[in-house]
């Protein structure tokens, strides 16, 4: 047996069972959990229908359930009307007007509290500034901001008045700006002066004046939050500063009542293509299953304290900092900056200023935290933090131990949470109060939500430990609606595979004895860098549009950090590059994907070749070079190499 196989058998048989004490005061406890899920499986469509309506607030009240006229588009509660504002802000203003909804540190280490009263009325007010601007329902508005209140405000601020938001990570390239700009057509972009990052500014500006030059579609107005005050061109006609926009404004807004499938927002993601995916969400199903899998998964209660330290530019931000908290009526923590700024202890710092309750985040920033050692977090007062969480990638056994053992003192349940930019929630993780946790599995699906684990003829694999492809089996309600402009690729991408049937995740997971799942990867060209995904597509296609680039292949290698680095090998136009002019293309190399995309996707290694490894056919030897990246004996056939000898080039000994 290898080692490699005692230590996940290993992992696999160790197991964490919550503590009586959390189990007592669990907002699921074990019974409440399977009658739920006993609910499900007796009735899907009754059981999302009574949670609807126990959880939401409705204008006009749905009589349809699920509506499968139109598979794979589905639509869930298609006759309601609803506001996801409304749901988020007016009903917990008016319950606990007092009660603070953001907590919000700067980067420099100031701190501002907003309550559920006040974020109502600076919402309403900045959406009757959309107003006056002309923004009226299914307008697109693309958000390129810090990580602050008024990124919150300003989605929030869009789904009262039916507007669709477009977050764009504020790590971005002006390029990929422009690019998300032109698919979603949007009328207006909000954007700020600046962002602190690190000590230093972004300027999100400068970008964005950039993208909207250069954009085939014309944005109407780009409204500027000053949040550094640092000076910034400012084009009379098109941009106006967010304070003069909602001065005069009332802070008192209707919210629009919506049909139940209006669309929220898009948000872009990488698939296996060059170009992102613009994922559409209704606005019903999605703030169900985003309330709901918070309040359970989180096991919030009235004083909690949640920190969820994704940006507001993905996913996680979505769900578990703008919608599903507020829709609980909860209070989150939003921070600014870096977390190593001004120095590696600022999470922990954050945790105990402001007396973290719930501290969600993922697995590459646990492991950067990690190498610095235990006495950093140690000197900090972490005893408030009472349950833990990650997302976004596998998390290696090592790190969940130190995780348990260093942040949460082995009293904090944590909870692995398995989930998608299309699944709009999360869908398989441990119930803090009922599950039995283990290092690197997020174990088990969410109540009405069916997982299976298929095989390439789509049977379920029943044995254990066996991999298969991760598939949905029903519909559910938070699940995306389509790919904004581009339906065909909604159903290539994720339902051709088995002929419509289920909705193919996309990676691939083995169940274990115990019924745990294990997520094993991607199943694409989709990488998985920080916790972001990333396709190999979308990095080859910034590269080969350099001058100097004929051909490019990207794969992936494992990173003790990143959980996976970008590993570019090139082919240039004219003669290979070698000693100094090498390592001054990759860096000028590096700096163009840089420019292209952002800096998420610069290749962490760059290798020059001749030629890339191909088939006869003409095919880019892909598992070859992954092979190679990861310095791992060839055990490919390479007799069918047009060029032999070019393996000892793309193996740098050339
Ligand atoms: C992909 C989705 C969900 C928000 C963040 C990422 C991977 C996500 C886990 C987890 C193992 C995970 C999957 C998935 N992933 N969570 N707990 N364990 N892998 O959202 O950018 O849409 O990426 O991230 O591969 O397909 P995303």
């Amino acid at each position: 047996m290898t080692d490699e196989l005692i230590e996940s058998i290993l992992n696999e048989s160790r197991s964490f069972a919550p503590s009586k004490k959390f189990i007592k005061q669990a907002n699921l406890n074990k019974e409440e959990a399977e009658r739920l899920k006993e609910e499900a499986s007796r009735n899907h469509i009754e059981y999302w229908a009574k949670l609807a309506k126990d959880e939401l607030d409705w204008f006009l009240p749905f009589k349809n359930i699920l509506d499968e006229s139109k598979a794979p588009n589905y639509e869930w509660f298609n006759d309601g009307e609803i506001n996801a504002s409304f749901n988020s802000l007016d009903v917990n203003a008016s319950n606990n007007p007092e009660k603070t909804a953001i907590i919000f540190e700067a980067e420099d280490g100031k701190s501002e509290r907003i309550t559920y009263k006040e974020l109502l009325s600076r919402t309403s007010q900045f959406a009757n500034g959309l107003k006056k601007l002309g923004v009226v329902q299914m307008d697109r508005v693309v958000i390129y901001m810090p990580m602050c209140p008024e990124a919150v405000i300003a989605m929030q601020a869009c789904a009262r008045i039916g507007a669709i938001h477009s977050v764009v990570f504020g790590g971005f390239s002006s390029n990929a700006l422009k690019d998300r700009i032109e698919d979603a057509e949007a009328k207006i972009v909000i954007t700020a002066d600046g962002a602190y990052r690190s000590g230093n500014i972004v300027p999100l500006k400068q970008a964005t004046d950039e993208a909207v030059a250069q954009s085939s579609h014309e944005v109407k107005n780009v409204v500027v939050f000053k949040r550094t005050g640092e000076k910034v061109e400012f084009n009379q006609e098109r941009d106006i500063w967010w304070a003069d926009l909602i001065s005069g404004c009332d802070s008192h807004c209707d919210p629009e009542p919506l049909n139940a499938e209006h669309p929220l927002f898009i948000l872009y993601t990488s698939g296996s293509t060059g170009k992102p995916k613009g994922i559409q969400h209704s606005t019903a199903g999605y703030i169900l299953h985003a309330k709901t899998t918070f309040s359970w998964i989180f096991d919030i209660k009235k004083d909690d304290v949640f920190w969820c330290t994704a940006d507001v530019g993905w996913i996680t931000g979505h769900t578990y900092v703008a919608y599903g908290p507020l829709l609980a009526g909860a209070t989150i923590l939003i921070y600014e900056g870096a977390p190593t700024f001004p120095d590696v202890g600022r999470f922990w710092k954050i945790c105990e200023k402001h007396a973290v309750t719930i501290f969600y985040t993922a697995p590459t920033a646990i492991r950067a935290l990690m190498k610095h050692g235990d006495e950093i977090p140690q000197s900090y007062d972490l005893s408030e933090l009472r349950l833990l969480g990650t997302v976004g990638e596998p998390i290696n056994p090592e790190a969940w131990m130190w995780y348990h053992n260093i942040i949460g003192k082995e009293r904090c349940p944590i909870v692995d949470t398995w989930w998608q930019t299309e699944t709009g929630g999360a869908m398989i993780s441990p119930l803090p109060g009922v599950t039995n946790t283990k290092p690197g599995s997020c174990t088990m699906p969410m109540p009405g939500i069916d997982v299976d684990i298929v095989d390439e003829s789509g049977e379920s694999v029943e044995a254990p430990n066996q991999g298969g492809y991760l598939v949905i089996k029903k519909p559910w309600p938070s699940m995306l609606r389509t790919i904004w402009g581009d339906n065909q690729r909604y159903i290539e991408t994720y339902w051709d595979k088995f002929d419509g049937r289920y909705y193919v995740a996309g990676d691939s997971a083995y169940k274990d004895t115990d019924g745990c799942h294990w997520i094993m990867g991607r199943i694409d060209d989709v990488l998985n860098v920080s916790g972001h995904r990333l396709g190999t597509m979308e990095v080859e296609s910034a590269l080969v549009s350099n001058e100097k680039v004929a051909e490019a292949a990207v794969v992936g290698k494992p990173h003790d950090v990143k959980g996976e680095s970008i590993f570019a090998f090139v082919v240039t136009k004219g003669n290979r590059p070698t000693g100094e002019d090498a390592k001054k293309m990759q860096q000028g190399l590096r700096e163009w994907v840089n420019e292209q995309v952002g800096a998420i996707a610069k290749p962490d290694e760059i290798r020059f070749s001749d030629n890339l490894p191909k088939t006869r056919s003409g095919k880019i030897m892909r598992r070859l070079l992954r092979a190679i990246a990861r310095e791992e004996a060839i055990t490919q056939d390479i007799s069918t190499l047009e060029d032999e000898s070019i393996i000892k080039q793309l193996q740098g000994k050339e």
